[in-house]
């Protein structure tokens, strides 16, 4: 999300007052209730509580109601957030470059994009890449909402119908045997967490209850034990002082090792915004990383909006890469989105570009070019998407090079 609608963590201190969030309108009003009807339901048949994850799960992903299954704007001006492929081609042009160095070092292979969102990023790189004469066999596309992959499949009919036919929506994971490259551009991010907080010294987990009209909070013992050994784990490593708050996100962690089940060789290339494990438990991130946002404002407060929101914590990288690490992937890069970007060609891009094509014999009006130029500041000055976001790269089976990693590699800071 780009820095105008996000106060990209800022330790939360452009966080808004929730009580001067627009008021959602009737409909989705209505459809919020429903939502909260389905979620107060589940608490009913489990006792009366869920866990922080299950909730946020539900508020996401329930099945037609959920904030990405059902069908709220949630991407672009008027939508909830920007993400970068939406801000600009430029993003993706760079992505498909990447990627066309992995497939020729594979000799081909296909290209496997999660959670695509509006779909513009696809259809962006594939047109990349079709100039660059590197299509891959098959841009399959693995989308957990079903309002999202009509809108994937109506952006790419619109920007590159002639391309359509190699994009395959896919309803799992692929069979073992996949070639090729992963992308995953704010997905890990959108995965349910589990909050907890240090009281006398112990970690508490959060909880969620039905209170009468709302959703309320309620701390109490972690309920499993994976959870449990995490944080005692976290506990013996970081001085986490009582009343520290933060996240654990364990699905990402899951994420990691499917990769592994299916990929015979390649790069996953993962982009979002985080830090290596030190910083995101660094003891002045005390209230955690969880954020809101709702029409292009940021809060803190999961339980409000159900449905209408989005709901996201920034990403733990070190446990990502702890994670391939044991389920046999490699970890080839680590950089953040300035660096990345600028290895990859941004500049180039950016000089020759009417931001669609490389047209150095046109001219280039300079409306286009001061709209490029912020474009490019927005990807990546350091106030805005730049250093936030990262890019890593893990991989399987795969020692050809990674050119996003020339300019920089920090994998010395996980
Ligand atoms: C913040 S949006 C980012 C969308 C898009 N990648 C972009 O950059 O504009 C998060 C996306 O991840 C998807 N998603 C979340 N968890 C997923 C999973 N486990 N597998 C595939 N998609 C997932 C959501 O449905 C949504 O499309």
């Amino acid at each position: 999300m780009s820095q105008s609608s996000h106060p990209m963590d800022k330790l939360r201190a452009a966080s808004q007052d929730v009580s001067r969030l627009p008021e959602p309108d009737d409909e989705a009003q209505a459809h919020s209730e429903q939502l909260v009807r389905h979620i107060a339901g589940e608490m009913e048949a489990a006792g009366g509580v869920i866990s922080f994850d299950h909730f946020m799960a539900q508020a996401l992903y329930a099945p037609a109601l959920g904030y990405y299954s059902a069908g709220s704007r949630k991407f672009g001006e008027s939508g909830d957030f920007v993400t970068a492929p939406e801000l600009s081609p430029l993003f993706s042009r760079c992505l498909a470059r990447q990627c066309r160095e992995v497939l020729n070092s594979l000799g081909g292979g296909e290209v496997l994009e999660f959670g695509a969102g509006s779909g513009v990023m696809a259809a962006d790189v594939l047109a990349e890449m079709e100039t660059l004469d590197c299509l891959p066999q098959r841009y399959c596309i693995l989308e957990v909402s079903a309002d999202l992959k009509a809108r994937q499949k109506e952006t790419i009919e619109v920007k590159v119908p002639h391309l359509l036919e190699r994009v395959v929506w896919l309803e799992r994971l692929p069979e073992p045997g996949f070639r090729g490259v992963v992308l995953a551009n704010e997905v890990l991010d959108a995965m349910p967490v589990h909050c907890f907080r240090i009281e006398d010294g112990e970690p508490k987990e959060l909880f969620v209850r039905w209170q009468g009209e709302r959703f309320a909070s309620q701390w109490l013992a972690p309920a499993s034990e994976r959870v449990s050994q995490r944080l005692e784990a976290l506990l013996q490593k970081y001085s986490l002082t009582d009343g520290y708050a933060s996240e654990l996100n364990l699905a990402a962690e899951d994420w990691v090792h499917s990769l592994a089940t299916f990929m015979e060789a390649g790069v996953a290339l993962i982009i979002d915004y985080g830090f290596p494990q030190h910083e995101f438990y660094h003891p002045e991130r005390s209230e955690g990383t969880l954020m809101c946002h709702y029409r292009h404002r940021s809060h803190s407060e999961p339980l409000i909006l159900v449905g209408l929101q989005d709901i996201t914590s920034h990403v733990d990288f070190t446990a990502v890469a702890e994670a391939a690490l044991e389920a046999g992937l490699g970890v080839r890069g680590f950089a953040n989105q300035a660096n990345f970007l600028l290895a990859t060609g941004l500049t180039e891009l950016a000089a020759c570009s009417d931001s669609n094509g490389c047209n150095e014999d046109d001219e280039v009006d300079i409306r286009k070019q001061l709209e490029i130029a912020a474009q490019v500041k927005q990807l990546t000055l350091p106030s805005e998407m730049g250093e936030l976001f990262k890019v890593m790269a893990l991989s399987k089976d795969y020692d050809g090079p990674l050119q996003g990693f020339m300019l920089r590699d920090e994998r010395s800071r996980l």
